[in-house]
């Protein structure tokens, strides 16, 4: 059995994750290699949610029985443990969403809502990248067109990397706001933060980091990110879907109007106008995910009971060892960083001309799961000329072996496919 430095005892993390037990057709074994789309459900999470439900199942700030009591304490427990796992200054800057996807689309209508100093009109510009998640393009691209802003981005390097070489062309004192991806979902990347905000700041713009593939993998601390606001979502950090979160400044997140209007974000209401509660219910609108926020912060129990270090360790020994192994396929070309340096446990690569459909689909029928796809970066592929790609994304369950088993599996796709 391959053997690494850094990594974590596998055998028994695995064994609290029953899924990984799982054998496919043919008594394939899984090989669970689709952690960028979502992470598998440890033990201790989905015990926390049946819990949940057979205890305490209630709507949070509303009732005064005990149920109610408790689910309420259940989840602002939940948004302690999440500010206190991304080092917010304050749990009020922690606001409860469904997915990254809605956490990026409240900050693009908080400013297009906005007044000065933050309001986006059609005189200012807005900042993004050409390695966004689709999530982090479109909400932009709505507000652009709903504001006349101009949207701009940042162009990629034929090595999967920001080229930041135009940076002051870029981030101008007409710029709002500068939102781009910590780690690319697609290409694995990890980007030069500091170099981003620092021009940001020099111009007065807001920076909105999405931190959607790095809050699982790596220390995620908002103060030393120095960003005004940071998304991510509970699904791919072992917890369950349904609840993604925003993090705030806090002085902003006072100014800022809400976007979702219902129960629960007001102070009064009358005919004629509401006064709203302060931050973070001023952008919780309706019941909010109590049960999938109570799984959340089993899931960051979880990550913490492991050490973020010791999970950024692992993933590190296990992407350096598959960069290793997936160089030596004939034929196949990594698209995004080739060191395991400055990049993420998430690797999309093109084997041939065979195409990445047909790829999956006999790396399927040997139990191995991967994506393939363009994985909602669309425009990076479009960038480096390819239709779509495969790519393998680990966790701190991920094996070497199960790397060897990809390998094998590559092997057995070029054979079948001559
Ligand atoms: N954003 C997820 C992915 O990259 C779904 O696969």
């Amino acid at each position: 059995m391959t053997q690494l430095p850094g990594l974590l005892d596998t055998e028994a993390i695995r064994k609290d994750f029953p899924i990984l037990d799982r054998v496919l057709h043919d008594g394939k074994k899984l090989v669970y290699l689709d952690n960028a789309a979502t992470s598998q459900t440890p033990r201790q999470v989905i015990d926390a949610l049946s819990e949940y439900y057979e205890q305490h199942n209630a709507n949070v700030h509303r009732g005064v029985h005990v149920l109610a009591e408790e689910a309420t304490a259940l989840y602002e427990g939940a948004r302690d443990k999440v500010a206190a796992f991304i080092n917010a200054p304050s749990r009020d800057e922690v606001i409860f969403t469904k997915n990254a996807s809605e956490s990026l689309n409240l900050v693009a209508n908080m400013l297009g809502w906005a007044d000065e100093p933050y309001r986006v009109d059609h005189e200012t510009e807005i900042v993004i990248t050409e390695m966004e998640h689709h999530s982090n393009i479109v909400p932009w691209q709505l507000l652009s067109q709903r504001t006349g802003a101009k949207l701009r981005w940042f162009g990629l390097t034929d090595d999967g990397r920001l080229d930041l070489s135009n940076i002051d062309e870029i981030i101008t004192e007409k710029t709002k706001i500068v939102s781009f991806v910590l780690v690319s979902n697609i290409l694995g990347t990890l980007n030069p933060v500091e170099a981003i905000v620092r021009r940001a700041q020099e111009v007065g713009a807001l920076v909105l980091i999405d931190a959607s593939q790095a809050a699982p993998h790596m220390v995620l601390d908002v103060q030393a990110l120095q960003a005004d606001f940071v998304a991510f979502t509970g699904h791919k950090m072992c917890g369950p879907t349904g609840i993604g979160v925003l993090w705030g400044r806090q002085e902003l997140l006072e100014d800022l109007p809400p976007f979702l209007g219902g129960g629960e974000m007001i102070e009064t209401v009358s005919m004629h106008s509401s006064t709203y509660a302060p931050a973070p219910h001023k952008f919780e609108a309706g019941t909010p995910p109590i049960a999938q926020a109570v799984g959340l912060g089993a899931a960051v129990d979880y990550l913490n009971s492991i050490g973020m270090e010791n999970i950024e360790r692992h993933e590190h020994a296990i992407t350096e060892y598959a960069v290793k192994r997936l160089l030596e396929v004939p034929d196949l070309r990594i698209i995004g960083p080739t060191t395991a340096e400055d990049r993420g446990a998430a690797i999309s690569f093109t084997l041939g001309d065979i195409h990445p459909h047909d790829v999956g689909q006999v790396l399927d029928e040997q139990g191995i799961a991967v994506r393939v796809g363009h994985h909602c970066a669309r425009p990076v592929c479009l960038r480096y000329g390819i239709p779509a790609t495969t790519r393998a994304s680990f966790y701190l369950y991920s094996t070497p072996g199960e790397i060897d088993a990809l390998i094998d599996g590559l092997e057995h796709v070029r054979n079948f496919f001559g």
